[in-house]
C-alpha cells in the first residue's frame, strides 16, 4: 500500500530552521509550479523564500519584493519569480504589468500575499502557511495538485 499525504506541519524554532526548510523544499520544486506563501506580517514568508532560492542555487541577495512587487531570478531549474503582493491594489495593474505572463512552463512562481490579487493569480500547487509560535514559527504545507503532492511526499526535512 502506498501512503500519501496532502499536508505536513513542521516546527521552525529559529530563523535558521526557516532557511533550512526552504532549502529542503527547493529540492522537490520544479518549473511550472505556483507556490503561495501565507501568514501575517513578519511570519517568515520572505525568509522561507530566501531559503528556497538558495536551495535552488541562487547565491546573491534575496530582496523582499515589497516595493517592486516582483523580483526575478534566472536559475538552472527554472525562471523563478518572487512576488510580494502586499501593496498590490489595482486589478488592472495585473495585466498592465504583464504579471499574467510570468506563469509559464519554465517558470516557478512564489507569491507572498496571494489574497491581494485573488482571482488573478493561478491556483497553487502548494500553499506554505507560516504562523508565530512562541519565539519561533510553525510551517504548514498543503498540496493542491498531483505535482504538489509528489513534492510533499518526496520531501525530507
Ligand atoms: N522560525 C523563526 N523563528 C523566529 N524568527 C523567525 C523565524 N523565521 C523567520 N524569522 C524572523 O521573522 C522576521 C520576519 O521575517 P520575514 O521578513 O521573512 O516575514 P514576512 O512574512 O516575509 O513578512 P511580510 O509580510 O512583512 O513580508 C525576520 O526577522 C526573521 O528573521
Ligand atoms: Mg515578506
Amino acid at each position: 500500500m502506498t501512503y500519501s499525504f496532502d499536508s505536513l506541519t513542521i516546527d521552525l524554532p529559529d530563523e535558521e530552521a526557516t532557511l533550512a526548510a526552504g532549502h529542503a523544499l527547493a529540492q522537490c520544486l520544479q518549473a511550472g509550479m505556483t507556490v503561495y506563501l501565507q501568514g501575517d506580517l513578519g511570519a517568515g514568508k520572505t525568509t522561507l523564500s530566501r531559503g528556497l532560492l538558495r536551495g535552488l542555487g541562487h547565491q546573491g541577495r534575496v530582496k523582499s519584493p515589497t516595493y517592486t512587487l516582483v523580483e526575478p531570478y534566472s536559475l538552472a531549474k527554472a525562471e523563478v519569480y518572487h512576488f510580494d503582493l502586499y501593496r498590490f491594489a489595482d486589478p488592472d495593474e495585473w495585466f498592465e504589468a504583464g504579471f499574467d505572463e510570468y506563469f509559464h512552463p519554465q517558470s516557478l512562481v512564489l507569491i507572498e500575499w496571494p489574497d491581494k490579487a485573488a482571482g488573478l493569480t493561478p491556483p497553487p500547487d502548494l500553499t506554505l502557511s507560516l504562523a508565530v509560535q512562541n519565539t519561533g514559527r510553525v510551517l504548514q504545507l498543503f498540496s493542491h495538485t498531483d505535482t504538489g503532492r509528489t513534492c510533499l511526499n518526496t520531501l525530507s526535512i
